[in-house]
């Protein structure tokens, strides 16, 4: 087992290979520099997966407001038998944003026989050991990680597995995170790194009613806040930043004209602030904008896959129709 870049062996005994792809570290003063600079000011939500955030996040998960984890897993249990036909036998399954391979353990136990699990995560410490977790609980998978970001495409042509039907598997709705124009670039770059007869199941959280989903992301407990402050309590940390976190409040908010719960950081008072000698200033009020969580309807989601050269040949949802998992296959007219 070799670094791909720097040929020397790696560490990474208990893996079939790690895969580190070095995506760049340096940007993260220059995104937050040029965040600071707009109007309104924002921040890329990449950034909240730090080991701290990585774990604030699996504490959200168990949340009983954030509902978008468990009706995943629920409806993985349910159509288990459906997804081990589909794949068939053998398959080799890729994990884009793969976290803490929680939902993963769902699909593996339900396909037949599954040859190879690849995590991908830009955050390679938490890649590592989650992808070796799963190494040691599936004797018979070949396991290997790829540390990448995900929006640069995928590369995939030199995985040392065997060939069998690859699986991209995306869920937590990820793919909402993204702006629209941005998700058709993410499936685009899926979509590229894919042979025939491939699929992509992928996990995407429906419009419903606001306060439901306003509760997701503003729980009782302040987890969520917890999770949001972290990303400036980080620039404080790594950018030598000055910001004053106990003057920011959480805010989540429904915004009906693009369909997306909004996160934001808002000042409770007039402050200035430091980072690597730049100063900015944030007036009582003024928010900063962290994140979008763009919401689907079978209709939407179906014609953004469409726009990138996929069929939805499946969707599933749960009862209550809060979340679904879609199967996409290339298009046989893309
Ligand atoms: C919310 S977690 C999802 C974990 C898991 N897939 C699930 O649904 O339970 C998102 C993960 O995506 C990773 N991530 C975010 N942006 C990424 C990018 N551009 N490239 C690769 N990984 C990324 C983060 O490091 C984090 O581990």
């Amino acid at each position: 087992m070799h670094d791909r870049i720097t040929g020397r062996p790696s560490a990474h005994a208990t893996l079939a290979f790690y895969d580190d792809q070095h995506p760049p570290a340096g940007d993260f003063l220059a995104d937050v520099l040029d965040g600071f600079s707009r109007t309104p000011k924002q921040l890329t939500p990449i950034y909240f997966y730090d080991a701290k955030g990585s774990a604030i996040f699996d504490e959200i998960t168990a949340l009983p407001e954030y509902y978008v984890t468990r009706t995943e897993l629920a409806i993985l249990d349910t159509i288990g038998p459906e997804l081990a036909a589909l794949a068939g036998p053998g398959a080799v399954v890729i994990e884009p944003g793969s976290g803490s391979s929680v939902k993963i353990r769902k699909l593996l136990n339900a396909l037949s026989e599954p040859a190879a699990y690849v995590g991908l995560d830009i955050s390679g410490e938490h890649l590592e050991a989650a992808c070796q977790e799963i190494a040691a609980d599936y004797p018979a998978l070949q396991v290997g990680a790829i540390c990448a970001d995900f929006t640069q495409g995928l590369d995939l042509s030199h995985l040392p597995l065997e060939s069998g039907r690859r699986i991209i598997f995306f869920p937590g709705s990820t793919i909402g995170n993204f702006e629209p124009n941005g998700a058709h670039a993410l499936l685009a770059g899926f979509r590229r790194a894919m042979r025939p007869g491939d699929a992509v199941l992928i996990g995407a959280d429906r419009v419903k009613d606001p306060a439901t989903l306003v509760a997701a992301y503003a729980d009782a407990q302040g987890v969520t806040a917890r999770f949001n402050l972290n990303l400036v309590e980080r620039i404080n940390r790594e950018l030598g930043g000055t910001i004053d976190a106990g003057a920011l409040s959480h805010e989540a908010v429904w915004n009906p004209d693009f369909n997306r719960i909004e996160m934001h950081l808002r000042a409770d008072a007039d402050q200035q602030f430091d980072v690597a000698g730049r100063t900015f200033q944030l007036r009582e009020g003024e928010s900063i904008h962290t994140e979008n969580s763009h919401k689907f309807t079978p209709d939407s989601f179906t014609s953004l896959a469409k726009s990138v050269g996929f069929d939805v040949l499946h969707t599933w949802s749960d009862e209550a129709e809060l979340f679904s998992l879609h199967w996409l296959e290339p298009s046989a007219k893309a």
